[in-house]
C-alpha cells in the first residue's frame, strides 16, 4: 500500500496504531489549549439508544484505551451492560480526528488502585461524595457530602468500590487528517478476526 500521507509526513503511517496515536498525542500536547487527552465516549443502553460524553484518556497500550469513572453512573451502567463502546478524539489545533470502537473490559483492581492513589486528595474525596449522574437536590447537599467524606477518611481516602476504569479494546481504529477541499486523509486499522496485528485500509474522505 502507498503509505504517503498528509498526517505522518516522511516517516509514513506506522504499522502499529498505538505508535501512531502516541505521535498524535505528543503533537496535540504541544498545541491544544487544554485537555489533549479528552475523548468522547459513546455507549448504548439496553434499547440500543446511544449516549455520549467526554472523558479523559488515562492510559493505553496494545490492549486498548483506558479511562476512569463511577461505575454507577449512566455510562458505567451502559458499558457494564453492553460491554461495548466507541470513542472519538478531536484536536482542533491539528485538524485531526481519532476514533476507535470495540468491546470493553474492566481494568484490574491493581490498575484502578494505582491510578486512584495518584489522584489529588480532593478528587479522591469527590469520587466518594458524588453519586455521578443521579439527581442532586442542591449544591449544598453535595458540599455536605464532601465534608462528611472528609471527616470519615481524613487523609487516607481508599478507592470507592464503584469507581474504576474501563479499557476499550478496539477492533477498529481510524485516523483522520483534514485535507484541502475536503480531500481528507483517512486510514482505518482493523483487527483480522482471531488474528494478531492490524489490516490497514485507506478510505475515501
Ligand atoms: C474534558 C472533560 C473530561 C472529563 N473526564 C471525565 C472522566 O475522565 N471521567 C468521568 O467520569 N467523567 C469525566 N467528565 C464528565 C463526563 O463528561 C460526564 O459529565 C460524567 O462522567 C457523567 O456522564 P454519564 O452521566 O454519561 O455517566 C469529563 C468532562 C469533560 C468536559
Amino acid at each position: 500500500m502507498n503509505n504517503s500521507t498528509l498526517m505522518f509526513g516522511e516517516g509514513g503511517l506506522p504499522e502499529d496504531p498505538y505508535e501512531a496515536l502516541a505521535i498524535w498525542l505528543r503533537e496535540a500536547e504541544e498545541t491544544e489549549i487544554n485537555d489533549p487527552t479528552a475523548m468522547a465516549v459513546a455507549s448504548v443502553d439496553e434499547d440500543g439508544l446511544p449516549d455520549v460524553r467526554m472523558v479523559l484518556l488515562k492510559g493505553y497500550d496494545e490492549r486498548g484505551l483506558v479511562f476512569y469513572t463511577n461505575f454507577q453512573s449512566r455510562k458505567g451502567e451502559e458499558i457494564l451492560g453492553q460491554r461495548k463502546a466507541a470513542l472519538c478524539m478531536h484536536w482542533k489545533s491539528r485538524r485531526r480526528q481519532f476514533r476507535a470502537r470495540g468491546s470493553v473490559e474492566v481494568v484490574t483492581e491493581a490498575e484502578a488502585d494505582a491510578y486512584f492513589e495518584g489522584r489529588p486528595h480532593g478528587s479522591r474525596i469527590g469520587a466518594w461524595a458524588s453519586d455521578q449522574s443521579r439527581p442532586l437536590e442542591s449544591r449544598s447537599v453535595l458540599e455536605e457530602r464532601v465534608a462528611d467524606v472528609e471527616a470519615r477518611f481524613g487523609e487516607a481516602v481508599p478507592r470507592p468500590p464503584h469507581w474504576s476504569g474501563f479499557r476499550i479494546m478496539p477492533t477498529e481504529i481510524e485516523f483522520w487528517q483534514d485535507g484541502e477541499f475536503r480531500l481528507h486523509d483517512r486510514f482505518r486499522f482493523t483487527r483480522p478476526p482471531g488474528g494478531a496485528g492490524w489490516d490497514i485500509q485507506r478510505l475515501y474522505p
